[in-house]
């Protein structure tokens, strides 16, 4: 235990300093502090809330989450309040756990998005110095532009770049960064990557959930209400560390939060070494919701095992030749 306490775990995303690498990934957490009865949200790098819209929004048809062996594919198609009624409603909860928050939004045009990161600029000033705790806002850019036809944000780096670019606008004078949370699903990751911060971004998430399908072979019909859906937890670990090892690659002065598979301190290790400064937990917080403290305080365990005294020590191992210090000497 004391050599637990030896390690620092604090971490930098950009200008934005988190007490912990470990976050939760949005949208896999809930709406607001609903985790906080499983375990102490402060001791979090942040809590990264459900993508909100400009408008509540009723979300996909049932059923929406199916389990698959190592994972999940769900169809939530981003159910919400809205921001305004976010704030409301589940900001105040989130104050009092003294949480560190990242505040997600998405949009089905241009334009949505605009108006989503307008509400959230408002709706900061409007809450003062109770918002202290609001560190960035990421953008979801895993959504199709309904507007253009032109596909998923995510997949074009000219849309993905006019997207933080208006996000950016939009949140001048709320002093908060945008971070821009990209797909798998696409080849051109790394342009994408680097156009989005061209366009503003301080940092990108990496992953959003892979593209997949599920049919029930007794019907022959989709198991979940909308037909295909987004494939989640360790089985798409691999995804998300090649994601972020190929992006800190080719952008080693981007800051990386790493997303995908995370459910033990093992696999936030791995993206960390891939190159994430910080990493989020989803899927694994469906088993068991204090997964995301479980991992925070293992990843620290780990650490203190492996002689490593500050976790950011860890980000981009795999860059600089994979060796570790060595664990300090036993007996
Ligand atoms: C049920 C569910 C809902 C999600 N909702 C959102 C969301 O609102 N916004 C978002 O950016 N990502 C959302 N995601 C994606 C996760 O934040 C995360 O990027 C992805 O699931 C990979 O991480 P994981 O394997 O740890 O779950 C959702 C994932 C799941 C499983």
């Amino acid at each position: 235990m004391a050599a637990d306490r030896a390690v620092d775990t604090r971490v930098r995303v950009g200008s934005v300093e988190l007490a912990h690498a470990v976050m939760t990934a949005a949208g896999t957490s809930g709406h607001g502090a609903e985790l906080a009865r499983y375990c102490d949200l402060s001791g979090l790098g942040a809590v990264v809330v459900k993508s909100l819209s400009v408008m509540p929004w009723p979300g996909n048809p049932a059923p929406r989450l199916h389990p698959l062996p190592d994972g999940m594919i769900n169809s939530v198609g981003l159910q919400g309040p809205g921001v305004a009624g976010w704030f409301d409603e589940f900001f105040p909860e989130l104050v009092t756990s003294r949480c560190r928050v990242v505040i997600s939004l998405w949009g089905r045009s241009l334009d949505e998005y605009r108006q989503a990161a307008l509400a959230v600029a408002d709706g900061l000033r409007r809450a003062g110095r109770a918002a202290d705790g609001v560190v960035a806002v990421e953008v979801n850019l895993s959504c199709p532009n309904l507007e253009g036809r032109r596909g998923i944000f995510a997949h074009d780096a000219e849309l993905s770049a006019a997207v933080i670019d208006a996000s950016v606008a939009a949140m001048s004078g709320a002093t908060r960064p945008v971070w821009a949370k990209l797909s798998p699903n696409t080849d051109r990751l790394v342009e994408i990557a680097g156009a989005v911060r061209g366009a503003g971004a301080e940092a990108v998430t990496l992953v959003n959930t892979v593209l997949g399908l599920v049919l029930d072979p007794e019907t022959g019909r989709a198991v979940l209400g909308n037909g295909g859906g987004g494939v989640s937890g360790r089985i798409i670990h691999p995804v998300a560390q090649r994601a972020v090892f190929d992006v800190a690659s080719a952008h080693p002065d981007l800051p990386i939060v790493g997303v995908g598979g995370v459910s033990s301190a093992a696999e936030a290790v791995a993206l960390l070494q891939a190159g994430a400064s910080a990493v989020q937990v989803g899927t694994a917080t469906f088993a068991d919701p204090r997964a995301p403290a479980t991992v925070a305080r293992d990843l620290v365990t780990w650490a203190a095992a492996h002689g490593i005294t500050r976790l950011s020590d860890l980000t981009g191992v795999a860059h600089r030749g994979g060796i570790h210090p060595l664990p300090p000497a036993q007996g």
